[in-house]
């Protein structure tokens, strides 16, 4: 993340090449044993969005780019009450403005980190921060016509992707609902607008709870059901899906498009919900493993059925994670020698893989010793 490579748009010429949807536009450099993944960001603003959601934009100290895709998340480490947490947002900027990178947060009953970014973390503060990750991305899909489908703070991968089709001068098919609350909780309301005026083919429909208080108001009431695919996205079952929001705002949606004859194949979901963390169970197997540090020099025996992280962990060497089940991609580390079996939910990629990472908190030994880089 905070190096300087050259990198490139993958269309050239052809007006048939969507370069949003090519893997080689945003490319980031694949990790190396000299690339840890961690970094320190410099909050540069932090902007009021409504009444109870901020943008807070980064930058690294240097103002190195970043290297991501639309739709994918960062992950923050930060101290609260003495205590290193970390948390997983999806990022709401566009990779082609890489010089900055912004996260935009709904203040969360008991929600923790996020009250604290909201009540504490302003401008010229450092947080840490780990590389861009995430599967959640229009990226290698071939996709003629999109339909972004967002709840509440879930907006933001979806805004994301329209950015980063605005800032290309891209006209792209694309139908953006978002439901809120009531209008003045719509998150980005004016520069949506402003997009439906600068791509005709770009359509908005807002859908809003309660009518609240703004008599400009002129989307729709109630909920996304039939009768509103029907009316305002005809042709839904030819678009690609994009649906990001609350746990039940996204099987609401999967069911109802699957009931009217979406195909599966062309639904995508954000996969990790910050709030229901579960721990990654294991399997019985009798065997012991040799774990080998190779920065910190330590050497230690685990079970065979013990979870890595927790086992490295509790011989006091410090392991950045987040999610603990394989999704946000913290963990990751170098697999020297040895093998392991990582059931992970794709906070890795298949090339990372290939050039021996893995992730900890979802790995378990399956040879009698393992060489890790940490
Ligand atoms: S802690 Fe999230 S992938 Fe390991």
């Amino acid at each position: 993340m905070n190096q300087l490579v050259n990198t490139h748009l993958a269309a050239t010429g052809s007006t048939k090449v969507d370069p949003v949807l090519q893997a080689a536009t945003w490319e980031l450099p694949l990790p190396t044993a000299q690339t840890t993944g961690r970094h320190t960001l410099i909050c540069r603003s932090v902007q009021q969005e409504t009444h109870d959601v901020k943008t807070f934009t980064f930058s690294t100290p240097d103002y190195a780019r970043f290297y991501f895709e639309p739709g994918q998340f960062l992950t923050l480490t930060l101290e609260i009450n003495g205590e290193m947490v970390s948390r997983c947002y999806t990022i709401s900027s566009s990779p082609t403005r890489p010089h900055s990178i912004s996260i935009t947060v709904k203040r969360v009953t008991d929600g923790l980190i996020s009250n604290w970014l909201h009540d504490h973390l302003k401008v010229d503060d450092e947080v840490g921060a780990f590389d861009p990750a995430g599967e959640f991305t229009p990226v290698g899909i071939k996709a003629e016509k999109l339909l972004l489908l967002s709840a509440g703070s879930g907006i933001t991968p979806s805004m994301s992707m329209a950015r980063a089709y605005a800032d290309l001068g891209i006209k792209k098919d694309i139908v953006f609902v978002h439901n809120a609350r009531s209008p003045k909780d719509i998150i980005f309301h004016h520069e949506l607008v402003r997009f439906t005026q600068l791509n005709p083919h770009f359509k908005l429909v807002t859908i809003c709870d309660q009518p609240g208080e703004k008599s400009d108001y002129d989307g729709l009431i109630g909920r996304l059901d039939a009768a509103v695919l029907a009316t305002h996205i005809p042709d839904f079952a030819e678009r690609e899906v994009f649906v990001c929001g609350p746990a039940g705002y996204m099987s609401y949606v999967n069911k109802l498009l699957l009931d009217h004859g979406f195909p599966a194949k062309q639904y995508h979901q954000e996969s990790f919900s910050i709030e229901t963390v579960t721990p990654v169970t294991t399997e019985t197997n009798p065997d012991t493993c040799k774990i080998e540090l190779t920065k910190s020099g330590k050497t230690f025996e685990v079970k065979s059925t013990d979870n890595l992280m927790l086992m490295i962990k509790s011989q006091g060497v410090p392991v950045p994670s987040s999610c603990g089940q394989g999704v946000c991609g913290t963990c990751k580390t170098k697999l020297v020698s040895g093998q392991v079996e990582m059931k992970h939910q794709g906070g890795i990629r298949q090339r990372e893989i290939d050039k021996g990472f893995i992730l900890l908190c979802c790995s378990k030994p399956v040879t009698p010793k393992l060489v890790l880089e940490l």
